[in-house]
């Protein structure tokens, strides 16, 4: 029997292509620069399944294009990148990586908090350029994150393991969420549920943990920032159009919050030039989960995903499974 053939649009990590190649004919983009988008499509065209990440783009046009796809796999938790609807108009498992991503990215959370409230960027730079006088009462002095309150905006996997930590600060705990989570888990984390407008005018630090949705673009915009307080911080390791860029930037300008750490922007790797060169803004290139571990355990789970639709068994994390449903109950 031939074996599946496959296409990863990066070469992944050695132990992950090891088993891949194992069971699966593999190609791998192996070039510096992402993939393109008309390489990308000429290569998916003959192939059963495919890995890729969240930068790429499976859509209707892909899609058509690839009449013997049978998997898409991408190596991230967000799946955005993927039309699933239409995956399922053309009887394709999609499969994302749930289960790693929570507390690496949690833990980056906290390094935006940290960065954005104790001025850390404007402290690294004194000490590159050498313009340190020395100690002084009022040397960049910031706003303590300890016994503040925290409002956590989606309390999934991401929310939760932030929610955890903030407990370590003895912080209060604030969450939002389209439903309220169980006593258990309020308990556990010591976390109180409250709509989102309470949370804004009430927290000092918002940290963002919702899925890109219609419903959650732009979440925070001119009305939501309004509502946060003058001395309130923002942060986001979800995606980046939950905020309205173009309203935080007004919204800095008129000193309506304190700051903002952003891992995630509206049209990546574009980042807004207005969001740059500011002293309350601390911006990284979307790695909150890039951990060697995470990332590592991340290619494995979407191999895995892989291994298991072209076993016949159910992928750990199909986002569609009906279409197995349904191509099962076709076959009897
Ligand atoms: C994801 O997995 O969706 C992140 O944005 C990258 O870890």
């Amino acid at each position: 029997m031939p074996k599946p053939k496959l296409l990863s649009t990066r070469p992944l990590f050695e132990p992950v292509r090891e088993t891949l190649d194992e069971h699966f004919d593999m190609e791998y983009w192996t070039r510096p620069e992402r993939i393109p988008r008309d390489e990308f499509l000429a290569r998916v065209a003959g192939k059963n399944g495919l890995i890729c990440l969240l930068t790429e783009k499976v859509d209707e046009e892909l899609l058509a294009q690839a009449p013997n796809l049978r998997l898409v796999a991408t190596v991230s938790v967000g799946f955005d990148n993927i039309d699933v609807p239409a995956c399922t108009r053309h009887g394709v498992v999609a499969a994302n990586t749930p289960d790693v991503v929570g507390e690496t990215t949690a833990d980056f959370a906290w390094v935006l908090i940290f960065a954005v409230a104790r001025r850390l960027l404007e402290g690294v730079e004194m000490i590159q350029s050498q313009s340190w006088t020395g100690w002084d009462l009022d040397l960049l002095c910031g706003a303590d994150v300890w016994g503040k309150t925290l409002g956590v905006v989606g309390l999934g996997r991401i929310g939760r393991a932030v929610a955890r930590r903030a407990q370590g600060f003895r912080m209060k705990v604030l969450y939002s969420d389209a439903l309220q989570a169980t006593g258990e888990v309020e308990r556990e984390l010591g976390a109180e549920y409250v709509s989102l407008e309470r949370l804004l005018a009430v927290a000092d630090f918002i940290s963002l943990h919702v899925p890109l949705l219609p419903a959650t673009r732009h979440l925070i915009s001119t009305a939501q920032l309004a509502r946060m307080k003058k001395s309130a911080f923002l942060i986001n390791t979800s995606r980046g159009p939950v905020i309205d860029e173009k309203a935080l930037i007004v919204a800095l300008d008129e000193g309506q919050i304190a700051g903002a750490a952003l891992d995630v922007y509206e049209n990546e790797p574009r980042v807004n030039a207005g969001l740059l060169g500011r002293k309350n803004v601390v911006l990284t290139p979307h790695i909150a989960s890039a951990s060697l571990e995470t990332r590592t355990k991340m290619a494995a789970i979407a191999a895995e995903n892989a291994i298991a639709l072209f076993s016949g068994r159910r992928p750990p994390n199909a986002i569609n499974p009906d279409v197995l449903e349904k191509s099962q109950s076709s076959s009897r």
